[in-house]
């Protein structure tokens, strides 16, 4: 079957929409036809090669639709359910997973090395038959999609599929990161470096695990602005102002009790691990480029201070889990999703959404089908 998908077909060249095909499930595996999908820095991070992948690919990975057809063993899911794409598919069953630590399944690592799903292999071909990869087990900058009954978290039916598809990667991340990934106590004072789409859902996980005190950074003063809706209680513009001292004189020179870092850039990993008070912790949520190396002073800098460095990936959540649990939030009114939407836009203008991330424009723009 052919249909409408964004293609990056080199390194930094723009994305280019093409007819391809989509084969059918094979087992375990689910089709969907994509209702939305987010636009996040990681896409941009495929195009530029801050993250490296296989080319063609599909890129995508933050999207929601509904299930078309289930392949063989598929027996959790219909057609005609609502779903959530997981780019990490939780396998359930490996060591990780049965440790509550599903977000670093050992089922999905080839499909994440690969651009394939779980088998390595992907079910997208151009016309001619020659395959197309996936990002990360999803390609959600595409019509229909093909992924692991794994990675398909049920939703309810009445919940907005732009809302449904950003849940998908930036608010499982960027709350996860603050209510699992870190340790926030009630009365903390929390600092958070980058607030785009990612950064502003750490601002409001902080907020919901009652942080008093959460300090937005970052250089362009619409995302303080936003930050500010989000629960951020101070802000301060990195392009202004050291945003180290910023935090210190804020903290009585202590340091902030938990700093994250959702942006993924070398100087900034190093700012939030410098703004951690003694017995903190720094969480590095955002994703850096290979060679970014973090360099900290064994003694000085971590066993007499006590500090805690820690990564986060996906903001350490149990998808199946943590999904219901988030819209749960949503419908109560804890948390702020429809507010990350700037822009609603066709799959054709994917590009002007990677040109509006890189400056800065929008929160999120949202691809709907
Ligand atoms: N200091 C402060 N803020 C900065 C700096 C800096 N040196 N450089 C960039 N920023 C801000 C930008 O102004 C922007 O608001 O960081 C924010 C980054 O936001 P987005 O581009 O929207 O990225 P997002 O989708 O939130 O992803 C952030 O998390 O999942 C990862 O791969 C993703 O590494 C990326 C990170
Ligand atoms: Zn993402
Ligand atoms: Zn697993």
């Amino acid at each position: 079957m052919s249909h409408k998908a964004a293609v990056l077909t080199a390194l930094d060249t723009p994305l280019e929409i093409h007819e391809i095909e989509v084969e059918s499930p094979r087992a375990n595996e689910v089709k969907i036809r994509m209702g939305a999908s987010g636009v996040c820095h990681s896409d941009v991070s495929m195009q530029n090669g801050t993250l490296m992948g296989a080319a063609p690919i599909v890129l995508g990975h933050e999207g929601a639709g509904v299930i078309e057809e289930v392949g063989e063993g598929v027996t959790n899911l219909k057609p005609g359910d609502h779903v959530v794409v997981s780019w990490v598919p939780q396998c359930g069953e490996c060591f990780f997973c049965l440790r509550g630590q599903g977000e670093l399944c050992k089922a999905a690592d080839p499909a994440l090395a690969s651009g394939g799903l779980l088998d390595s292999t992907t079910r997208f071909t151009w016309k001619d038959g020659q395959p197309l990869f996936q990002m990360a087990a999803s390609g959600t900058f595409s019509e229909y999609s093909i992924i692991p009954a794994t990675g398909a978290v049920k939703i309810p039916d009445d919940l907005d599929m732009k809302v449904a598809a950003l849940i998908g990667c930036g608010v499982l991340t960027g709350v996860g990161a603050a209510l699992n990934t870190a340790n926030i106590a009630k009365g903390d004072t929390v600092a958070v470096i980058g607030c785009g789409g990612v950064g502003l859902n750490v601002i409001q996980g902080a907020r919901i695990a009652g942080a008093e005190n959460i300090i937005a950074i970052d250089m362009n003063e619409t995302k303080l602005q936003m930050a500010k809706e989000f629960g951020a209680t101070a802000t301060v513009n990195a392009s202004q102002t050291n945003p180290v001292s910023q935090v210190m004189s804020m903290t009585e020179e202590r340091g902030a009790d938990v700093a994250f870092e959702v942006i993924g850039l070398g100087a900034t990993i190093d700012q939030t691990i410098q703004m951690t008070r003694r017995g903190g912790q720094a969480i590095l949520v955002g994703v850096p480029s290979m060679d970014v190396m973090v360099t900290v002073p064994a003694f000085l800098g971590l066993v007499l201070q006590e500090k805690t460095i820690k990564g986060c990936w996906y903001g350490s959540s149990n998808v199946q889990k943590d999904v219901p649990k988030l819209v749960d939030l949503y419908k109560k009114g804890e948390l702020k999703l429809d507010e990350l939407i700037s822009r609603e836009i066709s799959l054709d203008q994917v590009n002007e959404a990677f040109d509006a991330m890189k400056t800065g424009e929008v929160a999120r723009s949202v691809i709907v089908y």
